[in-house]
């Protein structure tokens, strides 16, 4: 065809039919942008895990971080984004880290438990995290998975609802993370290694923090101190996360109410409350509306431990300071220093009723837009001991246990959980499980015993590493019961991969023909972690729709060491989208 020539009409209509034809094309395109906006972006982030020199009571001391912060940073992102986090190992230990809450859908491998998902990360080696935050909403954190790494190794993990979406509650006017967790004077490497060789309790830290700051209450520590700058008469979102290693924690902030709205990542029907408890690894959003009027004080915000077991305890207590701005407008100047500072009253320390009547007021939102999508009925029922126990003294050593002649152990179902030499993920996902671990975990104890009454005289544990398989979408439900061997005392039990709905709990030993009447299936809390209550019981339902291996044990880092740990395993469903797929390439080898 000529180029000077006019386009013959037969040329218009090919022209336009072609045009229409591309337009065909590109829809698909326009389609494909506005569903890649409401799924997100990808955020990269890069954690050196690094020595870093810190002094908090006049002690200073050579402490593993992510970047040289304490906390590490934080990371935030909106629901529906990838998250990349290349995690660089910088010091002499293996680390591994751990996005606390986050599902994990079908990517597993990122999931970070020490030779549960993956092998650690060696010295000088790096690991990519690599996983989208799927239908999750909230404050959840990040911490490292391997011996009490986590005591340094922490930082919340905030999501953000998806860029058009709102919080079920009117938007907040600021949002301030409240991250508790210890201070160490000791490594608290050294601290667990020493418990484990004499098999006696483990030291306690030397003090709370907040937001890495333990406050006026402790030696030297004054300047030390969180304050929370507020104005009048407007509503903050607190972000509460308890990175703690072994302590439930109080919180009351004084002459202020709060107001609870989500949990784990999940809202909940908001309620009102003066004190709160949270244990490690749970993380729950509150409202805090300030007073209309520039008040004439300041206010302690204080947390202190919630303690139920028979051992000993860092009962100390940390304080950040509350404190009102003027309006910028005034001229006047007072020293916001010489108002009077108020402090809250918090519960005694072993308010075990308290605590009972404050997780009972947890419920899901239980709307169209929130659904709680409780399991209605159920495949597979268990019921899991968890308690402390003991392990006999090696010959030839002296042990400073239970008796002065054991060593402390704690089990689920009275098996102390050894970690293996590799990670279970692998030696599933390639079938090589002989020689790693066992599918014969007992879906209920194997000696039957009043659990939370007199304890048996023979409180010795077995050891192993046994899971129980789980073919994909099996509904479960767990009955976990504390039980009073060496002292009964409250569990905060963590499931990864999961959330759990939270459908029953009680004192005594939970009562099988009696308790499940008393169920909740219409709006139970939904979460990752629930204290079993110290001589109680708890129940809890979830759908195992995520293929991997998953591991659930007690928040209390003394006791996840001491064996409290079990892990699931989710086998594969039948559709290409119910598969694990294979791990990345950088995949730590052990
Ligand atoms: Cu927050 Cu298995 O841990």
């Amino acid at each position: 065809m000529g180029a000077s020539l006019p386009p013959s009409p037969a040329f218009i209509v090919a022209a336009l039919l072609l045009a229409m034809i591309n337009s065909l094309w590109v829809f698909p395109e326009v389609a494909a942008a506005a569903a890649a906006k409401n799924a997100g972006i990808t955020r990269h982030y890069k954690f050196d895990i690094r020595l870093k020199n810190m002094t908090r009571l006049c002690n200073t001391k050579s402490m593993i971080t992510v970047n040289g912060k304490f906390p590490g940073p934080r990371i935030v992102a909106r629901e529906g984004d990838r998250l990349v986090v290349k995690v660089v190992n910088l010091v002499p230990n293996n680390i591994t880290i751990h996005w606390h809450g986050i599902r994990q859908l079908r990517s597993g491998w990122f999931d970070g438990p020490a030779y549960i998902t993956q092998c650690p990360i060696q010295t000088g080696q790096s690991y990519v995290y690599n996983f989208t935050i799927v239908g999750q909403r909230g404050t959840l954190f990040w911490h490292a998975h391997i011996s009490w790494l986590r005591a340094t190794v922490y930082g919340p993990l905030i999501i953000l609802p998806m860029q058009n979406a709102s919080y079920p509650f009117a938007k907040p006017y600021k949002e301030v993370p409240i991250t508790f967790g210890e201070w160490w004077n000791a490594d608290p490497e050294a601290v667990i290694n020493q418990s484990l060789r004499t098999g006696a309790g483990p030291n306690v830290s030397d003090a709370y923090t907040i937001n890495g700051l333990p406050g006026p209450l402790y030696n030297c520590s004054q300047k030390d101190t969180f304050r929370l700058k507020v104005k009048p008469g407007k509503t903050y979102l607190l972000r509460l996360i308890n990175a703690a290693l072994n302590d439930e924690l109080f919180f009351s902030i004084a002459n202020h109410s709060l107001t609870i709205v989500e949990a784990d990542a999940v809202y909940v029907k908001p309620f009102e409350t003066n004190v709160l408890v949270i244990t490690p690894g749970q993380t729950t959003n509150v409202l805090l509306k300030t007073k209309t009027f520039l008040p004439n004080a300041s206010f302690f915000m204080l947390a202190r431990p919630y303690a139920t077991g028979m051992g000993t305890f860092d009962n100390s207590t940390v304080a950040g300071i509350l404190q009102y701005e003027k309006p910028s407008n005034s001229s006047s100047i007072t020293a916001s220093k010489r108002r009077p500072l108020l402090r809250p009253t918090l519960p005694p320390l072993n308010a075990t009723s308290l605590v009972m009547n404050f997780t009972r007021k947890f419920r899901s939102l239980a709307t169209a837009k929130f659904p709680a999508n409780v399991p209605q009925t159920v495949q597979k029922r268990f019921f899991f001991t968890v308690g402390l126990g003991t392990n006999p003294c090696p010959k030839n050593q002296t042990c400073q246990g239970p008796n002065n002649s054991s060593k402390f152990a704690a089990s689920v179902n009275n098996v102390s959980f050894i970690l293996p030499t590799t990670a279970l993920l692998q030696a599933h996902f390639f079938g090589r499980s002989n020689g790693v671990y066992t599918a014969d975990f007992p879906s209920s104890p194997l000696q039957q015993f009043n659990y939370t009454g007199t304890p048996p005289n023979n409180t010795v544990v077995t050891n192993g590493t046994k899971v129980v398989v789980l073919s994909y979408n099996t509904s479960v439900e767990v009955v976990m019961q504390d039980t009073s061997i060496l002292g009964a005392e409250s569990h905060p039990l963590h499931l990864h991969g999961f959330n759990f709905f939270v459908v029953g709990q009680g004192f005594g030993n939970f009562n099988p023909n009696k308790d499940p009447a008393n169920f909740n299936l219409v709006d139970p809390v939904e979460r990752n972690t629930f204290g079993v209550p110290s001589g109680g019981w708890v129940a809890i339902r979830f759908l195992a729709d995520n293929p991997g291996v998953w591991l659930m044990h007690c928040h209390f880092d003394v006791h996840l060491s001491w064996g409290l740990r079990m892990a699931w395993v989710v086998q594969d469903g039948k559709l290409p989208n119910q598969k694990l797929p294979p791990p990345p390439a950088d995949y730590p080898k052990c």
